[in-house]
Order: structure tokens, then C-alpha cells, then sequence
């Protein structure tokens, strides 16, 4: 026998929003907000039961995030899919969609942006211009809309994870920050919307990807110099038919501090094309 499960209403104002976060909190529950742009995933859904763990009721938005798009990117193209979206939802659990239009969170005349220094920059910061002021302004306004107790964030975008984090603690949010650990495929690669665009030739070369962080983790654990092993990673992905590597470095755990030496826990993050298509991947060491 199956059950047809309710799906999850559509939020599209923050007025209703907030009424209804009101309505939960005034009936003693807890509130999470799993902030994403949509074309949920296996991914998204794990953030959806992780928040569950602690909050009695999920809000996720989706909103595909004009400000944090270049203009070369893939916004117009960025896939959108909310009643596949709100069917995976309803098997995960939330209990709202909140899904604003660009004008409701834009309106003519907005001029506000939120810049964290430091943790936004190398890495993804220096190759996509504004994507982190983007990042950061955008969450920064569903946190103050929603007012929620928790908010869960993968650790596969890991520099928006401390960005994310940063500004939570400089701006006295009253919030809790969850990161979740990297939902990946059987092969290794981490799940992600971007997955689609890959040719079915390059989605067998993508795991090298992860591979190669497991690998130059295990030699930098093992003592190998961290420059050699880094440059040694960099050959790995080239060689197994990746077209160019933006970015392999040992960052601090905590602040993405560089590292030269594993002298605190830290993390080897990576990004690297294949094909016209530019996939992203970390590990704890
Ligand atoms: P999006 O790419 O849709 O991701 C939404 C959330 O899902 C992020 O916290 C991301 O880290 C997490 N996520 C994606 N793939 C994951 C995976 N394989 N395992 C675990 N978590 C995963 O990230 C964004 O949207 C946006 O920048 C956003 C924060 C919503 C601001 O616009």
C-alpha cells in the first residue's frame, strides 16, 4: 500500500513566512531553514533529515540567487524543477517551500550587500568575483526572514560553509550553524546539480576528483611535503583527462587559513574543469 504524501505549501512572500514561523514558534516548536537554489538532490534532502535531528519543523527555500552568479555563469540555464522539488521534499519531511521571486527579495532600490573579508578570498573567492558578497547577502537576509533556530549547510561548498559561519558570528545572529558532511555517488563523487552537465565520457573520469584528494590527504598525513603533494594531486587530475585545475591547496579547518605545514586540522580543497563544466570537491585531513 502506498501513502500519497501531502507536499510541502509554497511560501512566496516573507510576510507568510514569517507568519508561519511565528505560528510554530508560538507553539513552542523549533524552527530550521535549509537554505538552496533548488534541483534538490540526495544532497539537499540529507540537510533536510540532518535539520530534522534538531528542529521540529524545516523550511527550505529555493531561489535560483541572481547576485551571486558572474556573468558568464549559468543562471539562466541553472535548472529549475519546484514540483520535483516539493515531491522529494514531502519524502525528506519539511514542512515548508519557501520560494520568493527575485523582485521579492530585490525590489527596486536595493542596495545593500554583506562582504566577509578574509574567508571569502582565494580559492572560489578569486576566481568568481562577488559570488561570496552574493552568498553572503542573500543568506544573511533568509536568516533575518525566517529567524530560524538552526541552519543546515553541506560541507561540500566549504568555503561558503566559513563564510557562512563568519558572518553569523560578527553580525550576533541568534542562530546555530549545521555542516553536514559531503553526500556522495557509489564512485566517489560528490553529489551536485552541476553532475547533469557532464558527458557521459567525463562522469567516468569525475571521480579522479575525490580520488585525488583521498590520495594527497593519505601522503600528507603520511609526512610528504605538502607542496610536492599538492603539485603531485594537480598531475593526477590533469592526467586522468580533467582540462585544468583552478585550485589544489591545504587551507586551515577553521578561518581557510594557508597551510604549508599540517600543524591544526585542515582541509585540501579543489576545483578543477572537465570539460566546459567546473566541479568542486574538499576533504578533511
Ligand atoms: P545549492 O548549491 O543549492 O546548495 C544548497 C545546500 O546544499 C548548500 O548548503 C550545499 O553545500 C548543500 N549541498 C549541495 N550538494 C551537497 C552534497 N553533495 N552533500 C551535502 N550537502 C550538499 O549553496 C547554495 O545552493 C547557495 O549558495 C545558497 C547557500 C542557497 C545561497 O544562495
Amino acid at each position: 500500500m502506498s501513502t500519497i504524501l501531502a507536499l510541502p505549501p509554497v511560501a512566496r512572500r516573507v510576510v507568510e513566512l514569517r507568519e508561519q514561523v511565528k505560528a510554530w514558534r508560538n507553539a513552542g516548536l523549533k524552527v530550521a531553514l535549509v537554505p538552496t537554489m533548488g534541483a534538490l538532490h540526495e544532497g539537499h534532502l540529507t540537510l533536510v533529515r540532518a535539520a530534522l535531528e534538531y528542529a521540529d519543523k524545516v523550511v527550505v527555500s529555493i531561489f535560483v540567487n541572481p547576485t551571486q552568479f558572474g556573468p558568464t555563469e549559468d543562471f539562466d540555464a541553472y535548472p529549475r524543477t519546484l514540483d520535483a522539488d516539493r515531491a522529494n521534499l514531502a519524502t525528506a519531511g519539511a514542512a515548508l517551500v519557501y520560494a520568493p521571486t527575485v523582485a521579492e527579495m530585490y525590489p527596486d532600490g536595493f542596495a545593500t550587500a554583506i562582504t566577509v573579508s578574509g574567508v571569502s578570498e582565494g580559492l572560489c573567492g578569486d576566481l568568481r568575483p562577488g559570488h561570496f558578497s552574493g552568498v553572503a547577502t542573500v543568506v544573511t537576509k533568509f536568516l533575518v526572514q525566517a529567524m530560524p533556530d538552526v541552519a543546515a549547510f553541506g560541507e561540500k561548498d566549504y568555503q561558503q560553509l566559513q563564510v557562512i559561519r563568519r558572518l553569523v558570528r560578527d553580525l550576533d545572529i541568534p542562530v546555530t550553524i549545521l555542516g553536514v558532511p559531503t553526500v556522495r555517488e557509489a564512485d566517489g563523487l560528490a553529489r551536485s546539480s552541476r553532475n547533469a552537465y557532464l558527458s557521459a565520457e567525463s562522469r567516468k573520469v569525475a571521480p579522479a576528483l575525490y580520488r585525488t584528494l583521498q590520495d594527497t590527504a593519505a601522503a600528507i598525513r603520511a609526512g610528504a611535503a605538502v607542496d610536492t603533494a599538492l603539485e603531485a594531486g594537480k598531475r593526477a587530475i590533469l592526467a586522468a583527462g580533467f582540462a585544468s585545475v583552478d585550485y589544489l591547496e591545504l587551507r586551515a579547518a577553521d578561518g581557510l587559513a594557508p597551510l604549508s605545514d599540517l600543524d591544526r586540522p585542515a582541509r585540501i580543497l579543489v576545483a578543477a574543469y572537465l570539460g566546459k563544466t567546473r566541479l568542486i570537491d574538499n576533504i578533511a585531513v
